[in-house]
């Protein structure tokens, strides 16, 4: 049986979540934190990963979308699960193909409300404030070939309160992210380790 489990974290930004969670599991026997993809060369996630002496790789449009570059080299990392933590882009079906049920993504709001294309980080904040809704939260999904509409995992909510901003309700949504993220990345590979046990 495969002793450790190893995740990839893919981001294109400033990396929070992904710091996070490998704090998270930094001291938790049996699940490690392989690498950080990027597919940003100036993201603040690649300080991120020197500082916490993860692995880190960048790839480019060119290797998303027109080869197997990301595909091989998640494989060669022997990658068990991917972990999508403010990554921007739509996965590509040969990766999705190539790991099935293994990518899981976080949307900062309550799917399948403000998803879709360009509903991301401060652009989903602002169109739920400009709406006045009086509720908000986080997501945490299956990926499957379009944005935002895999299954759901697990959903958490936060107040909105009239005095609230685009930055006030990011900060209470990276909180809340924060909390449950890496605890329901770890409940889902508790659970897939069961049903393969079973199988
Ligand atoms: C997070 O709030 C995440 O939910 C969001 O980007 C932020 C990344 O922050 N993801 C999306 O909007 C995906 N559609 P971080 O880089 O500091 O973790």
């Amino acid at each position: 049986m495969k002793k450790e489990i190893n995740i990839a974290i893919f981001g294109s930004g400033n990396g929070s979540n992904a710091q996070r969670i490998s704090e998270y599991f930094a001291n938790k026997e049996g699940i490690k934190i392989a690498t950080f993809v990027v597919n940003k060369k100036d993201a603040y996630m690649i300080e991120r990963a020197k500082n916490l002496g993860i692995p880190y790789r960048v790839f480019d449009r060119n290797d998303f979308y027109n080869t197997n570059n990301v595909a091989d080299y998640l494989k060669e990392m022997d990658i068990d699960i991917i972990v999508l933590a403010g990554f921007l882009w739509l996965v590509p079906e040969n990766l999705l193909q190539a790991f099935p049920h293994r990518f899981i993504n976080i949307h900062p709001a309550l799917l399948p409300l403000y998803g879709g294309k360009g509903m991301y980080g401060m652009n989903v904040h602002q169109a739920v404030i400009d709406n006045k809704e009086l509720e908000s939260g986080i997501t945490i999904h299956f990926v499957d070939e379009k944005y935002d509409e895999g299954t759901t995992i697990f959903q958490a909510k936060c107040n909105i309160t009239p005095d609230d901003t685009a930055e006030t309700l990011a900060q209470k949504i990276h909180l809340l992210e924060y909390e449950h993220f890496p605890v329901i990345i770890e409940q889902v590979i508790y659970t897939q380790q069961h049903n393969n046990k079973e199988k």
